[in-house]
């Protein structure tokens, strides 16, 4: 299930709007210039499909959305708890708290959810965006938005990335914290169990 979830820059606690009705989702998306569209894949794909395998399944949405953006480069991540570098001896996540803090660039922010859910955090108009996606997600968000993302402690996500530029190291982070104040990927999807 797709959420999102509107909160005051200043007020973390305060829920402006919370919703899981994909209309409302793109009302309030499309105010700030972001779009979020589902794509269905061609055939059904294996739990262990591999990148070839997702890339055919997605090839004609991929194709279409890499002229229309003029996305040059397209590759999958995928994040689990071993990639998130967690381990016994490694209390910290160094993959999670990069991802975590908050951030721009040039490039446009567009990732296709293959698989699990990841949290993404777009500070826009004094107003933090947490919009938790789900398989089937198509997020495309503007260059130069300030925003930070979460998978969680136990990451599952396997997204599709595209990239207009080359150099992705093109990344300014921004001083702050600001990503710590507001409820985490793991608190948003407990919320949906409730
Ligand atoms: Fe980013």
């Amino acid at each position: 299930m797709t959420l999102l979830q509107i909160m005051p820059e200043d007020a973390p606690e305060t829920v402006r709007v919370r919703t899981d009705d994909l209309d409302l989702i793109h009302g309030e998306l499309l105010r700030i210039g972001v779009r979020l569209t589902r794509w269905r894949a061609a055939h059904r794909l294996p739990a262990d499909a591999d990148d070839t395998t997702v890339m055919k399944a997605y090839g004609s949405h991929i194709d279409h959305l890499g002229n229309e953006g003029g996305y040059r480069i397209v590759d999958i991540v995928r994040m689990t708890p071993r990639s998130a570098g967690r381990s016994p001896d490694q209390p910290a996540c160094p993959a999670r708290e990069r991802f975590m803090r908050e951030h721009v660039h040039d490039d446009d922010l567009v990732r296709f959810v293959v698989a699990g859910t990841g949290c993404f955090y777009l500070h826009v108009a004094r107003q933090v965006y947490a919009l938790l996606c789900t398989a089937g997600d198509l997020l495309s968000v503007p260059g130069h938005t300030p925003h930070w993302f979460d998978a969680g402690a136990r990451p599952n996500c396997t997204a599709i990335r595209f990239f207009q530029r080359t150099d992705r190291s093109a990344v300014r982070f921004l001083p702050g914290g600001i990503a710590s104040r507001f409820p985490a990927h793991d608190d948003l999807l407990a919320t949906l169990d409730d």
